[in-house]
C-alpha cells in the first residue's frame, strides 16, 4: 500500500515506489552460455533475411524450444507501413503454429541499420507485449538476449524486466 507523507507545512504527498529491473550484460557473442550462441547465431543469420527496404533496419530474432527445435523471424515490412511485422513476432508466432505446446526456453534478437551498430537493440513494446502472452500462458520466464550487429549483449531473464505493469488476460 502506498504510504502517506506529511509534510511540515501540514501538506501531504503521496511517497513515490521504486521498481527495479535486473539484467546481464555480457561483452562479446563468445561470452554467452554455447546453446545461446547458437541461438544468437541463428538469430544474425535471419536478420540477412529482412525485408527492410523502407527502413533499412535489419532485426533477425531466434526462439529456441524445449524439444531443442529454433524458429525464427525477421522484420518484413510492407508499403502500407502497419501492415509489417517486427523480427519478434514473426519468430514468436511461428513457434506457437509449429509447435504450439513446446516451452519456450529463449529468445535472441540481433537488429542494425545499414551502418552496422554494436548498440543491443531491445524489442519494441508491441513485442514485448506479445512476447509476455506466452510467458504467462507457458507460466515460466523466457530469457531474452538482445544485441546489435555484433558486441555487447544485454540479458533479461524475464520478459517481465522489460514490460513491468504489463497487460495480461487475468483482467479480462
Ligand atoms: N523492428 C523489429 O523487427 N523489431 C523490433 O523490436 C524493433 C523494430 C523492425 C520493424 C521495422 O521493420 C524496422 O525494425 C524499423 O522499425
Amino acid at each position: 500500500m502506498a504510504r502517506v507523507l506529511v509534510l511540515s507545512n501540514g501538506f501531504f504527498v503521496m511517497e513515490k515506489q521504486q521498481l527495479t529491473i535486473r539484467y546481464t550484460t555480457y561483452e562479446h557473442i563468445s561470452e554467452l552460455p554455447e546453446e545461446v550462441q547458437t541461438l544468437m547465431a541463428e538469430a544474425v543469420k535471419a536478420r540477412e533475411n529482412a525485408y527492410a527496404v523502407y527502413s533499412n533496419f535489419k532485426v533477425g530474432a531466434a526462439v529456441r524450444l524445449e524439444n531443442g527445435a529454433i524458429c525464427i523471424g525477421s522484420n518484413q515490412e510492407n508499403a502500407a507501413y502497419p501492415s509489417g511485422l517486427c523480427a519478434e513476432r514473426v519468430a514468436i508466432y511461428q513457434a506457437s503454429t509449429q509447435f504450439p505446446n513446446e516451452t519456450i526456453q529463449a529468445i535472441a534478437i540481433s537488429g542494425t541499420a545499414k551502418a552496422p551498430t554494436d548498440q543491443p537493440v531491445s524489442p519494441c513494446g508491441a513485442c514485448r507485449q506479445s512476447l509476455s502472452e506466452y510467458e504467462i500462458r507457458q507460466k515460466k520466464a523466457i530469457p531474452v538476449y538482445f544485441m546489435g550487429a555484433c558486441g555487447k549483449i544485454i540479458q533479461t531473464d524475464s520478459i517481465k524486466d522489460l514490460l513491468p505493469f504489463l497487460f495480461d488476460g487475468s483482467l479480462l
